[in-house]
């Protein structure tokens, strides 16, 4: 397993030799960083092997490692990784902090992995360097720091914070209609939408329409909506929006939703939220698995808060190398259809099992030869595959660039697009829509031009997983590419790291709770797909409370699809900002100190003149009125995420002047 075992005892004491212990990078704090391009902890190709525990840098890069006291050793293998154009070469150097030289690989050739051994004893903090041409991606694998025994504690925040505790309200019980308020799908090609409700059962629900005739049961032309199972279906073959509204009663009293569908060729409207089998299943996944997480997804109650794609991840297809029997049939069939492995025996059965509970299904590969995992890629099928998903009846696809680098040619951007385009009018050309997720670690610019090819995400950083070093370069990252996001392109900072998954060895997420509220608060001011990854057969009373919270996902879901921008970075925190369809802010202000602080907000600084209403999205309570500076106590690593909504004399000139001007 990747990253499960990141702190290892590497020496025995046996005969009284004290012993060390190693700590991976993840555990590290590698926030200093130097040079134009950002670095992420996720994994590294070096060498034709993907690597993880990894710090995956793009030249030139500097980073700086504060060590405290202790260290003794640090190992590691470096290299250009397998992605970067032809023939790249660089530098790679680990520095004292007074700039001595501790190790030296010049002139290192993409392909060539470099074992790295270095005496860390007496130094405060390492500095590890990539030098060459600009752009280069490179990285350090397996990056492995040992201490003396009962040194380097990790500075857990929960020594320096009290941790917040379950904030979402017990659900209510009267109706709620949950979910976006916009739902996009292309001329005549297939509508599924199960409809979120909360409140006590029993609740009925009506769908009503004054431009269509809503048929009841499921169908394929037309629209249709099946009371029982409260799934819309149908198709729709003129353009145009069909606003819906969409009534829930029971014993408590009535709800009322306006639902617009919006028959166009945008589609994704809202980002994609549900699950995905990696983080918890990764290369253990099956038919069997997935099904029980579309059951876990209904029995858990997610699905009444949004939560609805199932998607598979790496692992579906064949590997005729693996020692694993289940992997070892042939990838393809004569004709070049891809074959899936003996524990995908019946892949269309699996997603009408999915689509039969209203939900979407997801399913996933590679450009190149092979997936990260050493699968059957799609290289040169990319037509063959895309039919194959639409056959089988898929929603939603991940294309994961791993091995392309091998194969890729072309110059320049040209190089790093031409892959995603090719699979995205092969996806295009089907008679279904699907969803194309982009994943190629944010290499490239790839939120500039990700739209073109057809993308409807991309993912912006290498693999996140539960480590606050981890999460805190994702939110760095999301700093740049903010105002790429719009309906139908959002920027995916990976999946959600709460829960139980393979990573943690299904303990639950290592994040502290604190981190936990800013990991989400983050994803969803962001507009960023959410994905689960957590075994939702597993779930705990905190992590669902995490997952079941409407008034956050409602920012995520947000229709206006603008992303929040960091609006003030002080060092020891910052302020995310956001603007809604109903006028109203969505603002986040997150404290990256361990300690607790106080942070102000100086509304009339960003032209939010007049009074704003408060509501703290969280706790779903008002917290009163907001006039010229609001102020918030924000727990260690916290985010206190709030809604200022214009009162009448609110003036919301905010959004026009001073919308995203970075203060520092
Ligand atoms: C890459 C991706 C992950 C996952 C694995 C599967 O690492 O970034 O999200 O899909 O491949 O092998």
């Amino acid at each position: 397993m990747r990253n499960a075992v990141m702190l290892v005892v590497a020496a025995c004491c046996a005969f009284g030799v004290s012993a060390d212990v190693k700590y991976q990078i993840p555990n590290m704090d590698v926030s200093h960083e130097a040079g134009p391009h950002k670095a992420s902890i996720g994994s590294v190709c070096i060498a034709r092997q993907r690597r993880w525990a990894a710090l995956s840098v793009t030249t030139p890069s500097r980073v700086t490692i504060p060590l405290g006291k202790g260290a003794t050793a640090f190992d590691a293998t470096a290299g250009v990784d397998c992605g970067t154009k032809v023939d790249a070469a660089a530098d790679f150097r680990v520095l004292a902090s007074d700039g001595r030289v501790l190790w030296e690989g010049k002139g290192t050739r993409k392909g060539v992995g470099h074992k790295v051994h270095v005496d860390l004893s007496g130094l405060d903090a390492v500095i590890l360097e990539v030098v060459g041409e600009d752009g280069i991606l490179a990285g350090w694998a397996d990056a492995d720091f040992s201490y003396e025994d009962g040194k380097f504690p990790p500075d857990d925040v929960r020594n320096h914070s009290p941790q917040l505790g379950i904030l979402t309200p017990p659900e209510s019980p009267a109706p709620r209609i949950n979910g976006p308020a916009v739902y996009g799908v292309r001329p005549g090609h297939p509508i599924i939408y199960r409809v979120p409700v909360t409140g006590a059962r029993p609740v009925k629900l009506k769908v009503e329409s004054e431009k269509l005739r809503i048929e009841r049961g499921r169908g394929k032309e037309g629209l249709f909506f099946d009371p029982d199972t409260r799934v819309i279906t149908g198709s729709i073959k003129e353009p145009g929006e069909y606003p819906l509204v969409i009534v829930a009663s029971n014993a408590k009293g009535e709800a009322k939703k306006r639902f617009i569908i919006k028959v166009g060729e945008t589609i994704s409207l809202t980002p994609a939220m549900g699950w995905n089998s990696w983080n918890c299943f990764s290369w253990n996944v099956s038919a069997q698995k997935i099904r029980e997480a579309a059951d876990a997804l209904e029995s858990s109650g997610l699905a009444e808060h949004g939560w609805a794609y199932v998607n598979i991840d790496d692992f579906w297809q064949n590997k005729p190398s693996s020692g694993d029997k289940t992997l070892n049939g042939s990838e393809r069939k004569e004709d070049g259809t891809v074959n899936t492995n003996a524990r995908f025996s019946d892949m269309k059965g699996l997603v009408d099992y999915i689509h039969a509970k209203g939900f979407k299904a997801g399913i996933y590969s590679s450009p190149g030869p092979k997936t990260c995992g050493g699968c059957a890629g799609s290289y040169m099928h990319e037509v063959q595959d895309a039919r194959s998903y639409a056959d089988w009846g898929f929603d939603y696809l991940k294309h994961d660039w791993c091995s392309y680098g091998e194969v890729a040619d072309g110059e320049g951007l040209e190089r790093a697009m031409k892959p995603y385009r090719i699979m995205g009018e092969a996806l295009r050309a089907q008679n279904r829509d699907i969803v194309f997720s982009l994943c190629q670690y944010g290499h490239d610019d790839v939120s500039v031009w990700g739209a073109k090819v057809g993308g409807n995400s991309w993912r912006i950083t290498g693999d996140v997983f539960d480590r606050w070093s981890v999460i805190s370069h994702a939110i760095k990252a999301l700093k740049t590419v903010w105002e790429n996001a719009a309906p139908g392109a959002w920027n995916d900072p990976d999946m959600l790291c709460v829960g139980k998954m393979c990573w943690n060895d299904f303990k639950g997420s290592r994040l502290a709770p604190n981190e936990q509220y800013t990991h989400i608060s983050l994803w969803a001011l962001a507009a960023s797909p959410l994905l689960i990854g957590c075994d939702l057969t597993k779930l705990d009373e905190f992590t669902l409370s995490l997952l079941r919270n409407d008034e956050v996902i409602a920012i995520d879901q947000d229709p206006l699809g603008r992303a929040a921008a960091c609006i003030v970075d002080r060092g020891a925190y910052e302020i995310w900002a956001r603007p809604l369809a109903d006028s109203s802010f969505a603002v986040g202000l997150f404290n990256k100190m361990k300690e607790p602080l106080e942070i102000a907000f100086d509304l009339a600084e960003f032209g939010m003149e007049g009074e704003w209403k408060v509501r703290d999205c969280w706790r779903q309570k008002d917290e009163g009125s907001a006039v010229g500076v609001y102020k918030a106590k924000v727990l260690g690593h916290a985010t206190h995420l709030v809604r200022f909504i214009p009162r009448t004399d609110a003036s919301q000139s905010w959004h026009d002047i001073r919308y995203g001007r970075i203060r520092k």
